[in-house]
């Protein structure tokens, strides 16, 4: 198994683009299946978490070409609306495909997505969402099959704004009969981007953005091609690497509204940016504050930023205290840290972070995705050498990671060559 090797230090200094959203990027390619004829989406990144989606695609039927960061794919050769258990287990947006399969067959077979290191991870909202719609789900043999001889679009409220619930009913509502109205939908920019490549199948959704989606059911959905908005998540994580290396990088192909409320907490630490409209410029500190945080359901502080944010504080002069509101389990960053010198408590879901005044390197573990980016955070601030284990992770959600990072003068490699049994 592959680890990164980063020798810690060196402040982080040049120009970084942004990629393509993993978050907008895989419902888009589920909904693919929704359009006739050959579909184009561009500014597609090189992850692993797409190359499962393909594969998934292709296994349905679908025709699927790869060209740098352009994937068409012809989804009219999709026959029918099983999607193994293997794959499914390999990566849990391959949910995003019960929307669109029920539309355009009536059908879905899937088995169960189980939980994952971050927490149980229910589907009842997609499933309460989609019943509302009119299929019928029955468990048989360990796997869920949805039925449905025609949607027919209805009120659904949803007792939490959950991204990939909103984002399978908006799918499946698009070829409803009559008009489906989601209440208390995520307001997430990867929702908008969805509506938007959606009514330009000739879709007809109104809403995204507001926790108020309105769906109106069309008949016909012609493929198009698209273009995929930037990833907010790793424009984040680029601005907190310039911030904790001290260093001063200009980070391009960014919406900057898309990540407010990170500009906003990095601003209260006392980091300085230059806020353009589609680039942000880092200017990097010797020291910063400690500072609060609560993860919420966008527009508040994202929980993919919770992680890295967990990092930069370990290195605050004073205090500060983080609360995960969306996921059950998504601090175990802290454990790894720790053994990297920070001084971090957990208590429930708060992590108490003391500032410290260096990390140092050692060998640590990805956990989960996120939380590998924190250590590859820790890993470039500390003294000496860092090894980071099970980046599998980290390669499911940032392209060329290491590559973008070396560009900016890190000390970063990754050994292939590791073998391992675990
Ligand atoms: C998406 C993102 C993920 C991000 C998360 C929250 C993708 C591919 N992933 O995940 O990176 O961290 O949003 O911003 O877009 N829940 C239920 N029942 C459900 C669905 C969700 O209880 O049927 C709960 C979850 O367990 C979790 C919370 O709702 O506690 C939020 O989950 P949700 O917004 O659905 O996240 P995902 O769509 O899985």
């Amino acid at each position: 198994m592959d680890q990164f090797v980063i020798n810690g230090g060196s402040p982080l200094e040049g120009e970084v683009t942004v990629s393509g959203a993993k978050n907008a990027v895989l419902p888009i390619l589920a909904a693919t299946v929704l359009g006739d004829g050959q579909s184009v989406i561009n500014n597609v990144p090189k992850l692993h978490d797409v190359k499962v989606m393909k594969e998934v695609l292709e296994n349905l039927g679908a025709k699927v070409q790869d060209d740098s960061e352009q994937i068409m794919i012809d989804t009219s050769t999709v026959n029918c609306c099983e999607i193994p258990e293997n794959l499914m287990r390999k990566m849990r947006a391959t949910v995003f495909l019960m929307g669109p399969l029920v539309a355009r067959f009536g059908k879905v077979k899937i088995s169960q997505p189980g939980g994952c290191s971050i927490g149980p991870r229910p589907i009842d909202l997609h499933l309460k969402g989609l019943e509302a719609l009119g299929v019928e789900f029955k468990q048989r043999h360990g796997a869920l099959e949805g039925t449905v001889d025609q949607l027919v679009g209805a009120e659904i409220h949803l007792d939490f704004p959950s991204v990939g619930a909103t984002e399978n009913i908006m799918m499946a509502a698009t070829k409803a009969e009559g008009e489906t109205l989601i209440y208390n939908a995520a307001k997430e920019p990867e929702i908008i981007d969805l509506q938007n490549y959606l009514n330009r199948l000739g879709a007809s959704i109104r809403g995204a953005g507001t926790n108020v989606i309105k769906v109106k059911g069309v008949q016909e959905l012609q493929a198009v091609e698209y273009q995929v908005i930037p990833d907010r998540i790793e424009a984040g994580t680029f601005l907190v690497a310039a911030a904790i290396t001290k260093g001063n990088v200009i980070i391009k192909d960014v919406i900057p509204e898309h990540i407010e409320p990170v500009i906003a907490k990095l601003n209260e630490a006392g980091i300085e940016m230059k806020v353009e409209h589609n680039q942000i410029e880092v200017i990097g500190k010797e020291d910063w504050k400690g500072i609060n945080i609560k993860t919420l359901p966008y527009p508040g502080l994202p929980t993919d930023m919770q992680a890295q944010l967990m990092t930069f504080l370990s290195l605050a002069e004073d205090t500060s205290i983080i609360t995960e509101n969306i996921f059950e389990n998504r601090l175990s960053h802290a454990d790894e840290l720790r053994r990297m010198g920070a001084k971090i408590r957990i208590e429930g879901n708060t992590a108490i972070v003391n500032g410290v005044d260096k990390l140092y390197g050692t060998n640590v573990r990805a956990t989960d995705l996120r939380a590998g980016a924190a250590l590859v955070l820790a890993g470039l601030a500390a003294e000496g050498e860092t090894i980071i284990e099970n980046i599998y992770h980290i390669d499911r959600g940032y392209e060329y990671l290491e590559d973008k990072l070396s560009n900016l003068g890190a000390d970063i490699i990754r050994k292939s060559d590791f073998s391992s049994e675990d």
